[in-house]
């Protein structure tokens, strides 16, 4: 199935809500702790009594498939304004919905940064009649550059889930506590990239034997915890809301762990990348972290699709991420979806842009890990989606009256990666070429069908 055959299939949040069947689908709804085989119907985009399906409507046999809430994404890049070639607003949900998304947060590091309110405007018009819901998330400073406050009452004002400079950390302090002491005046949550520019010092790779053997220069787990640590602190003495983004050692987790035991409220996520694959990876390893360390192949190292922000994760901090994730210590799977152009990616490794797309792997990511028994099923559906969705005021539940906002997954199938079977305008990662497990056969966005991979009737 190519990408043009899949875009028949998409539909999108302006379309007419949906009604059919799902006859015995194992229901899994972490909001509730229910797990069980039923029946679960949607009558015009609501769950109802299967009892209530009006005659006619499409019943679709689900034995052996799993109906989940809608997915929601912490961490998305849509590239619009400003990197169109890479993605947009309607390609990047289009890859949403076929990943089972229902809601994206576009981050704001575009050209020019999503720092006022005409800007936020923009993206969250376009994302109206888009295969998501696109929530936007506002810059802290002005232009992205770190030195001044954005209008964050503006911001606010504009719809703003939250406040990020991602991409870079508010490095400045005063500027940091500027941030934090205003976005608990307005009560926004403030998202954190945490990489403290000094310590990290232009590295492009965990610092490590593999960055050391292959003569890149590294950047350690120091400089992501160093951030940690502030931030931890300024939320204590402030008040604001803190989200940790796409953490990736476990020194962070510690350093939240203690926090939270002290009563920090914050809250964190985890990519699925920097759950399955490691620094091996740059150096032509090919193992995912939970299976024991094979064969390199050095025909692979020096890949450009390995080069991400935080750097892939020594495989020890990877399992520490996955333990994790596993005790409830990592609220949410977020995928930092990074769309680039081989223009950007096919280029010497430390000259390659940081970052990997991931909205349509980070379930089948997140089910090969649960097959490792690393996690456990209800959890890693939690963690993708009612618990990303609580973060940002979302509802996600599976229950008769509730908006049917859902997706319905082949855990047995599998998928080649490949360039032509994703919807997402760029195809940036080391994935290409490998078979998963995980196939999202119909996703449902606020009652709307977005996806269907044949497995409703085609219109
Ligand atoms: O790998 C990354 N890519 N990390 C980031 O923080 C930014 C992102 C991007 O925008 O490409």
């Amino acid at each position: 199935m190519t990408l043009a055959a899949l875009r028949g299939r998409f539909g999108s949040l302006a379309d007419a809500p949906a009604t059919f069947l799902l006859a015995g689908a194992r229901v899994i709804d972490p909001s509730d702790g229910t797990d069980e085989v039923r029946d679960l119907a949607v009558v015009a985009g609501r769950i109802a009594d299967p009892r209530r399906l009006p005659d006619g409507a499409p019943r679709v046999d689900a034995t052996g498939l799993l109906a989940v809430p809608g997915f929601c994404d912490l961490h998305t890049h849509l590239r619009e304004p400003g990197g169109e070639g890479a993605e947009t607003v309607a390609s990047g949900a289009r890859a949403a919905a076929h990943g089972g998304f229902t809601t994206i947060c576009a981050m704001p590091n575009t050209t020019p940064p999503l720092d006022d309110a005409r800007a936020v405007a923009k993206v969250s018009g376009a994302g109206r009649v888009a295969a998501a819901r696109v929530r936007v998330i506002g810059s802290v400073t002005a232009g992205r550059d770190g030195t001044v406050l954005a209008d964050l009452a503006a911001l606010r004002e504009a719809g703003v889930i939250a406040v990020s400079d991602d991409g870079a950390t508010v490095a400045d302090g005063e500027v940091a506590r500027l941030a934090f002491e205003r976005c608990a005046d307005l009560g926004l949550l403030l998202v954190e990239h945490c990489e403290d520019p000094l310590l990290a010092d232009g590295g492009v790779m965990r610092s490590g034997a593999t960055a050391t053997r292959l003569g890149l220069r590294g950047w350690a787990p120091e400089a992501e915890l160093a951030v940690v640590r502030r931030d931890l602190e300024l939320a204590a003495d402030t008040g604001a809301r803190l989200h940790l983004t796409h953490l990736s050692c476990a020194a962070s987790l510690d350093a939240i762990r203690a926090a939270r035991a002290r009563g920090v409220d914050v809250t964190c996520d985890v990519t699925p990348h920097h759950l399955s694959l490691t620094d091996a990876w740059v150096d032509g390893g090919r193992r995912f972290a939970w299976e024991a360390p094979g064969d390199i192949d050095a025909s692979l190292a020096y890949d450009g699709h390995c080069r991400v922000n935080p750097p892939l994760p020594a495989r020890d901090d990877a399992l520490a991420l996955l333990a994790g994730l596993a005790d409830g210590t990592v609220d949410a799977i977020a995928t930092d979806h990074a769309p680039h152009g081989p223009q950007r990616k096919l280029v010497p490794f430390d000259e390659a842009a940081p970052g990997l797309v991931g909205l349509e792997t980070a379930l089948s990511l997140g089910l090969a890990a649960v097959a490792a028994g690393m996690v456990a099923l209800p959890v890693l559906i939690g963690a993708l989606s009612t618990s990303p969705a609580r973060i940002v005021g979302e509802e996600r539940a599976l229950g008769t009256g509730a908006t049917a906002d859902l997706a319905v997954i082949d855990p047995a199938a599998t998928w080649t990666v490949a360039a032509d079977r994703l919807a997402s305008r760029s195809a940036n990662t080391p994935l290409i070429g490998r078979e998963l497990p995980g196939v999202v056969r119909l996703t449902v966005a606020d009652g709307r069908v977005t996806w269907n991979d044949g497995l409703l009737p085609l219109r």
